[in-house]
């Protein structure tokens, strides 16, 4: 039987996933967008818990990401996983910033944008873009994982891995380790 999933890239992403957990003794994984849970299906883990906004996809804790971070005890994982369809600049930066995210805890993403996708208004206000962006919007679109970059650099991120593949649209598959 054939898994459907969402991934064009799935081994990919799972080998990605074995690289950035390796050297952890035990997994304990909050997957954010989880889809049909089968990105960690199998990679041993202690714990897993999937959030997945569409209720008919997986066993998952039904919500949005973007408020689930707000009530979960985010202490309890050493893995959060963050595999987006844009790119989880507002997320990443709550998971940054919030204390109860241990330091060590491998952060998975998936960032892709292409020249129509919208850059984060998040972004847009921590680079104070917002009066420029509506006259070129094209010119930002293009460079807003650099801006993606740019944000966990400041926010003291120094270990980050990922790679990048091109078709329409450029997809970047990484993680960091929150310091
Ligand atoms: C790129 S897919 C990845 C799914 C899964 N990780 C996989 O590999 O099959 C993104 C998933 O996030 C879900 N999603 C989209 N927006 C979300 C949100 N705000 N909160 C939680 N899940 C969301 C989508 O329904 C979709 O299942």
């Amino acid at each position: 039987m054939r898994t459907q999933t969402d991934n064009k890239s799935f081994a990919n992403k799972v080998f990605l996933r074995r690289q950035a957990t390796q050297h952890l003794p035990e997994l304990r994984v909050l997957d954010l967008f989880a889809g049909q849970n089968v990105l960690w299906q199998n990679i041993p883990s202690a714990r897993y818990y999937g959030v997945e906004i569409l209720p008919e996809k997986g066993a998952n804790l039904n919500a949005d990401a973007h408020q689930a971070i707000e009530s979960l005890d985010l202490a309890a994982f050493n893995v959060i996983d963050c595999d987006t369809y844009g790119i989880p600049f507002a997320l990443c930066r709550k998971l940054l910033q919030n204390p109860a995210v241990q330091p060590g805890t491998v952060i998975l993403y998936t960032a892709i944008c292409s020249v129509y996708t919208r850059v984060p208004n998040d972004c847009l206000a921590l680079f104070g873009l917002q009066d420029l962006y509506p006259h070129a919007p094209g010119l930002f679109n293009r460079h807003a994982v650099s801006f993606f970059f740019d944000m966990l650099g400041k926010l003291g991120v120094c270990e980050h891995r990922y790679y990048t593949t091109h078709d329409s649209y450029k997809k970047h598959y990484g993680y960091f380790i929150k310091p």
